[in-house]
């Protein structure tokens, strides 16, 4: 495998990239103005067919491990970098320079017949807060609704400490609900690292971003109608299966922030995941090899197939723990879906 190299992808993927206007000292926090993002552009390959057997010695789902990594990251999150992001935030700065858009087309098994192709803007893990600059995340959810996406998806980890943090960007997202099937939203196991998580679920439904816990909805769209659910934090929440399917039985579309939940989507009869939460490893090795291992089943990025059931893992779109990305850009995933008729 090639080793990364950074400066090699931003010359030959990095189409028009604006930058900070005053900024030379990479990360020094400035009030220059943002201009408009347009990201770099990739597709993913196809689905790569795993057996359910491929695992981790260590579970990053629980355990001790989990245990010192949540309390450190808490720790960092609240308590260090409020104050050293006021003069240096390294993260916004590498943003601005390396954000992309990955895309797919997909055609899962089990789809409803009769949908009109699908085009779902994914965005997971934005992690508001002490590394982001809300004028970016706002030059940036511009430039993805200029995709004119159908259906807007927000995959949890919203805020990075505090669910105070996501007042920080309400105003921001609020473009993502011009969807004409709507925004969507799903918890991840940071939207439940401080205060009461549903101070974040009625945040977004004040900018019209309605958020799904262990339930769906049915969704008409172009003669026919698919069924969009969300599952609760695998790690932080209480996953309900029974509620989800409960209403319009299992979801043709299931947002669940942690992939580590794709066995079971698949065994409830899900034909399409969308997951985050790995940041796909964040940091990764010359050989490839990620720093951050949060799937237990290696479910780090990309797109899976078990059996009928598929799976898109985005490395999302923020940064935890460390204010850099090393081989896992930060990105937004445009999924087109397409009925197998
Ligand atoms: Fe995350």
């Amino acid at each position: 495998m090639t080793p990364y190299d950074p400066d090699r992808i931003r010359e030959s993927e990095i189409n028009t990239a604006v930058r900070l206007d005053v900024i030379s000292v990479p990360g020094l926090v400035s009030a220059g103005k943002i201009q408009p993002v347009i990201p770099k552009r990739r597709r993913l390959a196809p689905p790569r067919v795993v057996t359910g057997k491929e695992h981790r010695w260590l579970n990053p789902n629980k355990g001790l491990v989990k245990v010192i990594e949540r309390n450190l990251d808490i720790l960092i999150s609240r308590f260090l970098y409020p104050h050293l992001s006021k003069l240096w935030n390294p993260y916004s700065w590498l943003l601005e320079r390396r954000f992309g858009l990955a895309e797919s087309t997909l055609s899962p098994v089990g789809w409803p017949k009769g949908v009109a192709p699908l085009r779902v803007l994914y965005i997971s893990d934005i992690h508001a807060g002490i590394f982001l600059r809300p004028e970016l995340l706002s030059a940036i959810v511009d430039s993805l609704m200029n995709l004119r996406p159908d259906l807007v998806a927000v995959g949890g980890d919203l805020v990075s400490g505090h669910v105070r943090e996501a007042k920080q960007v309400l105003s921001t997202l609020a473009p993502l609900s011009a969807a004409p099937l709507g925004a969507w939203f799903c918890f991840g196991n940071h939207d439940y690292f401080g205060g009461d998580p549903e101070e974040i679920r009625q945040g977004l439904l004040s900018v019209n971003i309605k958020t799904l816990k262990n339930e769906s909805v049915k969704i008409a769209h172009g003669g026919a109608s698919f069924v969009l659910g969300g599952i609760d934090d695998l790690i932080m929440g209480k996953p309900d299966w029974s509620g989800l399917t409960s209403n319009h039985g299992a979801p043709h579309l299931l947002l669940a922030h942690n992939p580590d939940h794709f066995y079971e989507a698949e065994a409830c009869g899900v034909p399409l995941t969308l997951s985050g939460h790995t940041h796909g490893g964040q940091i990764r090795f010359a050989n490839g090899g990620p720093l951050i291992r949060q799937s237990r089943f290696c479910l780090d990025e990309g797109v899976y197939a078990f059996r009928s059931s598929q799976l898109v893992v985005s490395r999302g779109l923020g940064s935890i723990m460390i204010p850099w990305r090393w081989g896992a850009e930060p990105e937004a995933v445009l999924i087109e879906i397409l009925s197998a008729d």
